[in-house]
């Protein structure tokens, strides 16, 4: 599974990528808008950051001509950024074209299979189901994951399926296991992913028996190292 960031705030995106783990940013304008600074100064600084990953950059248009024209702009700022659409029929008009030129989209706001199931045949590179926002109107975000999935599968569609709107580990974990292609995450949902209070626990009770047992055992590290200063 790959994981992506929902963040445009720099210092997030440094801190997730400095563990090794994260394959690409999404990005929304409300999160764009957080951050008050230039829209493409902004994503290419992202881009910077996240080197081979993949960024996901949102128009804001919601007319066919002015989405394609945004979108085309977008997709020439960088190589690895994929333009995110809403899923309208405007929208889903663009697509089609845009996927035909080779055009990356991301196709986000899914919350239903039908919507998945339609911007699969027009060509989206990756459908973003939002499983959080279904959650908060009392629906089943993940019941619509395992819909799209069953689907794509059935009829061997290339679109990658991003879980969006991922609130808690548990979220993540439930993707993973119906084979979701990506998940998106805001930072604090990724740290979650490997805090655990035990780990915490069991690593403060390991270092205060190696303090206790230093006099008698010595640092191992220095010893090493004193013997053979090269090393
Ligand atoms: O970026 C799209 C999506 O992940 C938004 O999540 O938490 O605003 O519902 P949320």
């Amino acid at each position: 599974m790959k994981f992506f960031l929902d963040t445009a705030n720099l210092e997030e995106i440094r801190q997730g990528v400095s563990l090794g783990v994260i394959d690409g940013v999404t990005t929304n304008p409300t999160l764009i808008a957080k951050e008050k600074r230039p829209f493409r100064e902004h994503i290419l600084e992202i881009c910077n950051i996240v080197r081979d990953g993949v960024v996901n950059a949102e128009v804001v248009s919601t007319d066919t001509e002015n989405i394609l024209r945004e979108a085309r702009e977008i997709a020439t700022w960088h190589p690895n950024i994929v333009v995110k659409i809403p899923v309208i029929p405007d929208g889903v008009r663009a697509l089609s074209i845009l996927s035909k030129e080779g055009i990356r989209v991301n196709i986000t706001l899914c919350f239903s299979s039908p919507q998945a199931l339609i911007v699969a045949k027009a060509g989206a590179y990756f459908v973003s189901p939002f499983l959080g926002r279904l959650d908060d109107i009392s629906s089943d975000g993940l019941t619509l994951l395992r819909e799209i999935m069953d689907i794509y599968k059935a009829y061997g569609y290339p679109t990658q399926v991003l879980a969006a709107s991922l609130r808690h580990p548990l979220h993540v974990i439930a993707a993973a296991r119906m084979g979701a292609h990506i998940g998106t995450m805001p930072f604090k949902v990724f740290e979650q992913l490997f805090k655990h209070p035990l780990t915490d626990r069991g690593l403060e009770g390991f270092q205060k028996d190696w303090e206790k047992a230093r006099e008698t055992l010595g640092d191992i590290f220095e010893t090493a190292s004193a013997r053979n200063p090269k090393r």
